[in-house]
Order: structure tokens, then C-alpha cells, then sequence
């Protein structure tokens, strides 16, 4: 049986007014339940590969396809629907909102999309207890170590159990103990089926989470790697 990738590109490029383009004539397609690594260096267009697959930015050329919808052609409505609906999103610095409480952070998402209340709260409870953050619910994030936050941003990114997840640099900002932690939690995530994107620069994320990695190079792939699980 044949299914459906859950993301395709196809020949997308990204150019900015001036330089060479971010993104040159890139195609690729990822499966459910894969684990992918982006690497490459500074400045390849990692990340604006990344946000491409989000709907946070728009290709020059070339088509994205996430789950059957057009991501590159949706309205910015329609694009942030398709982000609370379907894609989780943890960055380098958590972005979370330091005025709201831990708990507010991580419902966010499913109030935002109009879910049910008591829902809510049931799916937040058992995601905090579940990334071992349930007892700083009520604090507020700037109280948190870095590992902290970044797990109450992978949190919020499932809440709305998203189809994808997509991490750009998830440990860049954490000292070794907190990046083994969230490299263990994305790890354990991808182990219960979620489909990961990431980006990163962390080869020991790579080696530990990914099925696949795909390195990036001046805009274009330049390897894409299965990673068998006997060497993970
Ligand atoms: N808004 C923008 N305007 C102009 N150029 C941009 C813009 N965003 C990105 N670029 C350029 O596109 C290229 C790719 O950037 P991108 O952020 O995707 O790189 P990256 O691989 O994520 O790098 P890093 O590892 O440093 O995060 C870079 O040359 C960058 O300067
Ligand atoms: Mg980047």
C-alpha cells in the first residue's frame, strides 16, 4: 500500500531581493511517523525550509504540500488555522509568553481553537505530568531553567495533538544536561509515533531522534540519509 507523503515540496525555491536564494529548487517528501534532522551550516536555509513547511513564509516557487493542503497558498487566516490545527511548533528560545502562567502556555493553543474547556484542562494536566513539569503548572516561565521551558514548549506544541511536530534548534540554547533531556523527550515522542521535522546543529540529537537525516547546503540538499536503527 501507497500512502500519501504528509509533507511535500516540490521544486521550491525561496529568494530574498538580494544574495543567491535561501532555498533553490528543493524537492522532498516526508512520510508519517518519520523523524527527520536538517543540518547544515549557518545561513544554508535550514530554517527557511522549516518555516515553509509551517506556512510562516512563502516560496518564490514551487508548491508545499502538507496532510493534502496547500500550504503556500493559503491566506494568513487560513495559514494559522492550519498551524493550530495541524503543526506544532518549538523554537531555539521557547517563545513562550512570560505573562502567563505555565499552564495558561500550554492551552493556549486549544483555546485559541475554541476546544472545550474541561477537555482542556484534562489534555494540559496530562502533558505537563507526562514531561515531568506538572508541579511548576501555576509558575510563571521566567522562574524556569532552560530545559524547563523548552519542555513546556514541546507541551504547548502538542497540544492540539498536532499531525506534525517541527522543532528549528530545540536544544541551541540549553546547557548539556537540559539538551539530553529534550533530546530524550523528542526521542520518546517519535518512538510513540509523532512525525518530527527538526532542525539542528546537535549530531547527538540527530543520531538519537532522527530515522533521517538531511543535510542542506547553499539552498540546496545536498545528502538525505536513512538512519537504519541498528546504529541509533
Ligand atoms: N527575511 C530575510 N531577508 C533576507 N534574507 C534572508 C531572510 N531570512 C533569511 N535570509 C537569508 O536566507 C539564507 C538562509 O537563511 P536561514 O535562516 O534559512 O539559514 P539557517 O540554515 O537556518 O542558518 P542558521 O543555522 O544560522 O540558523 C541566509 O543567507 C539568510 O541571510
Ligand atoms: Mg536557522
Amino acid at each position: 500500500m501507497t500512502t500519501e507523503p504528509l509533507i511535500a515540496l516540490q521544486h521550491v525555491t525561496r529568494r530574498y531581493d538580494s544574495g543567491p536564494p535561501a532555498l533553490d529548487d528543493v524537492s522532498l517528501t516526508v512520510r508519517t511517523g518519520e523523524a527527520v534532522a536538517i543540518l547544515g551550516p549557518s545561513g544554508s536555509g535550514k530554517s527557511t525550509l522549516l518555516n515553509l513547511v509551517a506556512g510562516l513564509d512563502k516560496p518564490t516557487e514551487g508548491t508545499v504540500t502538507v496532510g493534502g493542503t496547500r500550504v503556500d497558498t493559503l491566506s494568513e487566516a487560513a495559514s494559522a488555522r492550519y498551524r493550530r490545527a495541524r503543526v506544532g511548533l518549538v523554537f531555539q528560545f521557547f517563545n513562550l509568553l512570560d505573562d502567563l502562567t505555565v499552564f495558561d502556555n500550554v492551552v493556549l493553543p486549544a483555546q485559541l481553537a475554541g476546544n472545550a474547556r474541561g477537555e482542556t484542562t484534562r489534555r494540559a494536566t496530562e502533558l505537563l505530568t507526562a514531561l515531568g513539569i506538572d508541579r511548576h503548572a501555576r509558575a510563571y516561565p521566567g522562574r524556569l531553567s532552560g530545559g524547563e521551558r523548552q519542555r513546556v514548549a514541546v507541551a504547548r506544541s502538542l497540544m492540539n495533538r498536532p499531525a506534525l511536530l517541527l522543532a528549528d534548534e530545540p536544544t541551541g540554547a540549553l546547557d548539556t544536561a537540559s539538551g539530553a533531556e529534550v533530546r530524550r523527550l523528542l526521542t520518546g515522542l517519535h518512538a510513540d509515533g509523532q512525525t518530527i521535522v527538526l532542525v539542528t546543529h546537535d549530531r547527538t540529537l540527530a543520531a538519537e531522534c532522527a530515522t533521517r537525516t538531511i543535510e542542506v547546503v547553499d539552498g540546496r540538499i545536498a545528502t538525505d540519509t536513512a538512519v537504519s536503527a541498528a546504529t541509533r
